[in-house]
């Protein structure tokens, strides 16, 4: 059984996870925009393992017996970006959803919910790899400072990347 107070938290992280994969898949079609199909991929692989951490905490609530609340969906704010500024916006976002796992983990502890406390270490884990994988692409695009071979590049580097069960 959850408690209300963690029950509603969950079902809010539900709605964060979904609002990600809807920023994620605002940035693939402006990636797309700008010419770069690689940083498109990436960007909707990102969507599809966003979707996959709203499953998780999904499953969960139902798992114990809760009660899913699906809550309104937020307009992404993109548009007029740079690959730099795209993933600038990533890594911001990723810090704020770190933020909400944190908050959630305070929260599970302080009501002494040692199961959803263990569920979401998963999480902690996943955003230091969300985070680390927004920066280095950052600091690829800082490195090659605008130059368009540069940017070819790490776009074919951005193609490769493929669908992670690890999520
Ligand atoms: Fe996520
Ligand atoms: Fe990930």
């Amino acid at each position: 059984m959850l408690s209300e107070k963690i029950q509603t938290a969950i079902n809010q992280q539900i709605n964060e996870e979904i609002f990600s994969a809807y920023i994620y898949l605002a940035m693939a079609a402006e990636a797309d925009r700008l010419g770069l199909p690689g940083f498109s991929n990436w960007f909707k692989l990102q969507y599809q393992e966003e979707l996959g951490h709203a499953d998780r905490f999904f499953n969960y609530v139902l798992e114990r017996n809760g009660e899913v609340d699906l809550l309104p969906i937020q307009k992404p704010e993109i548009g007029g970006e740079s690959a730099l500024s795209l993933f600038e916006k990533a890594l911001a976002h990723e810090r704020h959803i770190t933020g909400c796992i944190s908050n959630l983990k305070d929260l599970a502890m302080s009501e002494s919910d040692h199961a959803t406390d263990v569920f979401l270490e998963w999480f902690v884990n996943e955003q230091v790899e969300e985070e680390a994988n927004a920066q280095l692409v950052i600091d690829q695009l800082r490195l090659i400072d605008g130059n368009p071979n540069g940017l070819f590049m790490i776009d074919r580097e951005l193609a490769n990347r493929t669908i992670s069960s690890e999520a």
